[in-house]
């Protein structure tokens, strides 16, 4: 079983949205996808009715996913850890207690464009066209990643 862990700031807008894709590509029995936000903001909450609306519209159903805080344990639960931009990677980092714990971690965007370490833009105080935008960069990425591990 390969687990991995989407992570943005709230655990609202980009990190639930890139679970969801990501588990739709991926079979369940083999592979463990969830989503974390480095803020505490949003504990217990359901994803922003913004992206719960874009999923839909793209045929997933994320409204029953709720927030919850990235922890030092998810270096031991998990193998890959996500982050959507540079802020999220910075907090993760400095939570990390080894190098094994950091190599853990990586931009998701890279997975699409290597190495440039680009951002998921925060759609949070924009408009419904930014969640789209995120949409799609994310369903980009996790068709790349589910092709890399599971080729
Ligand atoms: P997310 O977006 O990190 O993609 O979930 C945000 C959600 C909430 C806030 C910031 C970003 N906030 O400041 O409450």
């Amino acid at each position: 079983m390969t687990k991995i862990l989407m992570v943005c700031l709230g655990n609202i807008c980009r990190s639930p949205l890139a679970e969801g894709i990501l588990k739709s590509k991926l079979s369940s029995a083999a592979f463990f996808v969830d989503s974390a936000g480095t803020g505490d903001y949003h504990i217990g909450k359901k994803p922003d009715s913004r992206s719960i609306a874009v999923a839909k519209k793209h045929g997933l159903d994320i409204s029953n996913l709720k927030g919850r805080q990235f922890s030092v344990s998810d270096f031991d639960a998990f193998d890959v850890i996500y982050a959507m931009d540079e802020s999220n990677y910075r907090n993760i980092i400095t939570l990390a207690r080894n190098e094994q714990d950091k190599a853990k971690v990586n931009f998701i965007l890279n997975e699409i464009y290597p190495d440039q370490n680009q951002n998921v833009p925060d759609p949070y105080y924009g408009g419904n066209d930014g969640f789209e935008n995120v949409y799609n960069m994310l369903d980009e990425a996790c068709d790349a990643i589910s092709k890399k591990l599971n080729p």
